[in-house]
C-alpha cells in the first residue's frame, strides 16, 4: 500500500468516526445489556397531617423510577420544540415567566401534587400516571411531540434504554406507542410525586422550629378570620399543608364567562360548574406570580386587592364568598400587609434549592 492510500484510509477512518459520533446509530443491544431488573422501591415522601399519597401498585415509586422520570422532565427528548416539561414547570420561581400553555391557561406548579386527586385547572385528569399522556400526544402544541422520533431517539440512546429496563423491566424500544408513552408518563409520575415540600417558614413554625413575627402572626388571624380574609375555607388551614380544599369553586373573578374562564364547566358541561376552578395552592405562592388561571394579577398585592374590594358578582359565585355584595371584605391596609407577610411564610427554600429536584 502507498503512504498516500495509508493516509487517505487513515483519513476516512478518522472521518467516519467523527460522523459516527455527531450522529450516532442506532444500536441494536447485546445480550447482557440490560443487566438485572431489581428495582430498589421506595414508600413515597409523607408529609405531617396527611395520609399517605396515592402510589397505585402499578406504579411503585423507586430509586430507579424517580431518577429515570428526573431525567425526562428535563431531557429535550420528547419534544420537537427544543422544551422540556421543565421549561415551563421549573422551580418556584420561573413559573414567572408569564409564559401561559398554548391552551391559554397559567403553568401549574408541581409541589406536593402527589396528594391531589384532580389535576389541571378544571381537574379534567384524575390519575398523575396519566398526565404526560396528554403532553406525549401526537400534536400537542406544548412538546409538539412526535412518537417516531422519540422512539428514534431512544434507540440512540443507551441511557434511557437501561433505565426504562431497570425501572419497569421493559424494553422501551420494543415497545407498541402507546405502551412507550405509558411508561414515559410512569416514570414522569414517579419524579412528580417524589416533589414534596413541607420546609416552609410557617411549617417550622407548626412544628415549633420558628417564631412568625406579629405582622405574619395577625396575617394568619386575618386569613383565618370568617369576617376579614376568610381564606381558609378554601385554601386550607394549618393543618392541611396542601393548602387547597382541592374542591372547585367561583372565587368572583368574573361577572360573565367565555373561553378558558368558564373552567370545571368545560369538562363537566355542567351550568352549575361555569366559572369553577381548583384551588390552587398557597404554597410557594409569592414565587409563582403572575397568579390566577389566566395570569391575570401580576402581584399578591393586586390578589388581596381583588379578594378585599374586587369581587364580582355571578349565578356560580361560591356561598363562601360572603362579602360579595359588597365586593369583598374591604381589609385595612394593615390587615393587607399582615396577610402578605403571611402568605410569604409559605414560601419554602429547602424545596426550591433541593439538588433532588433540580
Ligand atoms: C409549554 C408549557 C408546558 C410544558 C412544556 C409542559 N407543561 Fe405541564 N402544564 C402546563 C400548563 C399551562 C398547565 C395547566 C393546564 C391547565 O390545567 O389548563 C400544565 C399542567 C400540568 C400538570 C397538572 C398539575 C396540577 O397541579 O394539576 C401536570 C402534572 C403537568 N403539567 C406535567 C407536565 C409534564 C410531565 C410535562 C413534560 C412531559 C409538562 N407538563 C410539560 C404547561 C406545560
Ligand atoms: C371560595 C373559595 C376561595 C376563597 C374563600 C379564597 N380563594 Fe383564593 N382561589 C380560589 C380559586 C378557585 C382560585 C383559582 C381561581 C382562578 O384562577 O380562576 C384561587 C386563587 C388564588 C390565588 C392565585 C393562585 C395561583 O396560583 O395563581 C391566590 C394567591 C389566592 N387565591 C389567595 C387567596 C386569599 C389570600 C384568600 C383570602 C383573602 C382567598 N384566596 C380566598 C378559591 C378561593
Amino acid at each position: 500500500m502507498s503512504k498516500s492510500i495509508q493516509l487517505l484510509l487513515l483519513l476516512l477512518i478518522v472521518l467516519s468516526g467523527c460522523k459516527k459520533e455527531k450522529n450516532i446509530e442506532p444500536f441494536s443491544p447485546e445480550e447482557d445489556f440490560y443487566g438485572d431488573y431489581n428495582p430498589t422501591y421506595i414508600s413515597p415522601p409523607t408529609l405531617t397531617y396527611l395520609p399517605p399519597m396515592r402510589n397505585p401498585e402499578f406504579n411503585k415509586m423507586s430509586l430507579e423510577g424517580v431518577a429515570l422520570g428526573k431525567n425526562l422532565y428535563y431531557d429535550k427528548i420528547l419534544s420537537t420544540n427544543g422544551l422540556s416539561c421543565s421549561s415551563c414547570h421549573l422551580k418556584g420561581e420561573s413559573y414567572s415567566i408569564s409564559i401561559m400553555g398554548p391552551t391559554g391557561t397559567a403553568v401549574l406548579p408541581h409541589v406536593n401534587i402527589g396528594w391531589h386527586q384532580y389535576h389541571g385547572w378544571n381537574g379534567g385528569e384524575h390519575h398523575l400516571d396519566d398526565v404526560a399522556l396528554a403532553d406525549l400526544a401526537e400534536g400537542n402544541p406544548f412538546l409538539n411531540a412526535n412518537n417516531d422520533s422519540i422512539l428514534n431517539r431512544f434507540k440512540r440512546n443507551e441511557f434511557y434504554q437501561k433505565a426504562f429496563w431497570k425501572t419497569f423491566g421493559i424494553k422501551i424500544t420494543e415497545l407498541s406507542t402507546p405502551e412507550r408513552q405509558k411508561y414515559i408518563s410512569y416514570a414522569l409520575a414517579q419524579f412528580m410525586r417524589s416533589m414534596v415540600s413541607g420546609d416552609s417558614k410557617f411549617d417550622k413554625y407548626m412544628r415549633g422550629e420558628a417564631a412568625l413575627t406579629s405582622s405574619e402572626m395577625n396575617g394568619f388571624v386575618v386569613y383565618m378570620d370568617d369576617n376579614r380574609g376568610d381564606c381558609y375555607h378554601c385554601h386550607g388551614s394549618a393543618g392541611n399543608p396542601l393548602w387547597t380544599d382541592g374542591e372547585f369553586h367561583n372565587n368572583g373573578l368574573n361577572s360573565s364567562f367565555s373561553g378558558v374562564d368558564q373552567g370545571r364547566f368545560l369538562v363537566t358541561g355542567n351550568p352549575a360548574d361555569m366559572g369553577k376552578f381548583r384551588t390552587p395552592t398557597l404554597r410557594n405562592i409569592a414565587l409563582t406570580a403572575p397568579y390566577m388561571h389566566d395570569n391575570r394579577f401580576a402581584t399578591l398585592e393586586e390578589v388581596i386587592n381583588f379578594y378585599s374590594s374586587g369581587l364580582q358578582q355571578s349565578a356560580t359565585v361560591d356561598p363562601l364568598m360572603t362579602h360579595i355584595n359588597q365586593g369583598g371584605a374591604q381589609l385595612s391596609a394593615s390587615d393587607k400587609a399582615d396577610l402578605l407577610a403571611f402568605l410569604r411564610t409559605l414560601t419554602d427554600s429547602t424545596f426550591i434549592n433541593n439538588p433532588a429536584f433540580y
